[in-house]
């Protein structure tokens, strides 16, 4: 039988070199009759990706349009990790694979910063909980006519563009992603090192005043294998049909920024770095100027929201995540250090 071919963007990056490097490593059989095609934009990272089941295709990047619903059509599978945000490139790779006459399947990259805005309260309001079993799309619809969110428009318009069509859609919405990625390029994203950083800069850690943001956590390693999962069940003769299609969320577990604050200021002041183990309450502009690059609206939405996002359908399909809260106090404490090694970033 011939091979499935998969097309993958974004395997130079933190969550998609990690899907990539995943599902080299799996067992499934399936998974290990597949061919990858990773876009990249690079002579350089072409060279160090290609192996006998990865052919480099190098491309001027997602504004290319025109390529990238060619190539989509030449393969069964599309997996978009490359951006959240890029709503054209996500429909022309849709576009792609409505060119063929059989089933296809298109795997989104997502975040669960689209929902924030549906928990933003006061200080004593209720943790607001979803599950992926909720209708999440038609939230996604109610906040988006609230106030435009481009991640979130890109999923709304994913979920438009496969109506109707043979091409199944399945958006993968991660939280805050944690922990060292095992891509060949970017292992890290940037998020708790550059709090840390930030305390070091000030002396001393902060925590937003009167705000108790509570978001989800998951560990790369846990979120590339959900992909996995997801690819390995569609593969399945006769599995697709009973997976469902749309949101899939895949919080291991959630943290309270108060606390993390906390964390990196023992840290800090344990080891003679800050002055005070106690955070500094700042005001949410003061916040915004320091983590979101002076925007209010985005700080907001990723440290003062209050939700936890429970993986209803990733479970369903047996997906389990290894890491637990241990792995991610444990990451505070490695993205301090790292910080401490590159104290002129940020
Ligand atoms: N990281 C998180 O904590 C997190 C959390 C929730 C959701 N997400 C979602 O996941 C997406 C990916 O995150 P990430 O952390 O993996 O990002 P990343 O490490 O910055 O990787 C981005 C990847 O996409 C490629 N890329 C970016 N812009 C491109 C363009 N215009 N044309 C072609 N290739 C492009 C990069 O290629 P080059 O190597 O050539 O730059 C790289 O391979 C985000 O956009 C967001 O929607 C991320």
């Amino acid at each position: 039988m011939a091979r499935v071919k998969v097309l993958l963007t974004g395997a130079t990056g933190y969550i998609g070199g990690t899907v990539l490097s995943t599902l080299l490593a799996s067992q499934s059989h399936r998974i290990r009759d597949i061919s990858i095609t990773a876009l990249v934009r690079r002579q350089e990272q072409a060279d160090k990706l290609v192996s006998s089941r990865v052919t480099p295709l190098i491309f001027r990047g997602l504004d290319d349009l025109e390529l990238l619903e060619r190539v989509a059509s030449e393969h069964e599978v599309v997996i978009h990790t490359a951006s959240g945000f890029h709503t054209a490139s996500a429909e022309a790779l849709i576009a792609g694979l409505q060119k063929r006459s059989m089933d296809s399947y298109y795997i989104h990259t997502s975040g669960t910063w689209n929902l924030a805005e549906a928990s933003l309260a006061e200080l004593d309001a209720q943790v607001l909980e979803l599950t992926d079993n909720e209708n999440i799309i038609k939230l996604e619809e109610e906040l988006e006519t609230q106030r435009p969110f481009p991640q979130r428009a890109t999923d709304l318009r994913v979920m438009s563009a496969v109506a109707g069509s043979r091409v199944k859609a399945y958006i993968i919405m991660p939280p805050d992603v944690y922990g060292f990625g095992t891509g060949l390029f970017a292992k890290t994203t940037p998020q708790i090192e550059d709090m840390a950083r930030d305390a070091l800069k000030h002396g001393q850690a902060a925590c937003i005043r009167n705000e108790d943001g509570i978001v989800g956590y998951v560990h790369v390693a846990d979120l590339a294998t959900l992909y996995v999962v997801l690819l390995d069940k569609l593969l399945a003769d006769d599995a697709a049909a009973s997976v469902s299609e749309g949101i899939y969320f895949c919080s291991a577990g959630t943290h309270n920024w108060k606390e993390t604050t906390e964390r990196i200021g023992k840290i800090g002041f344990r080891d003679s770095r800050l002055v005070s183990a106690m955070p500094k309450a700042i005001s949410i502009n003061e916040a915004a100027e320091r983590w979101s690059g002076g925007d209010v609206r985005n700080l907001r939405m990723g440290y003062c929201s209050r939700f936890s996002t429970k993986p209803e359908k990733a479970m369903d399909l047996g997906w389990r995540p290894q890491k637990d809260q241990g792995d991610w106090l444990a990451w505070i404490d490695t993205s301090f250090q790292a910080a401490l090694k590159k104290p002129g970033e940020g």
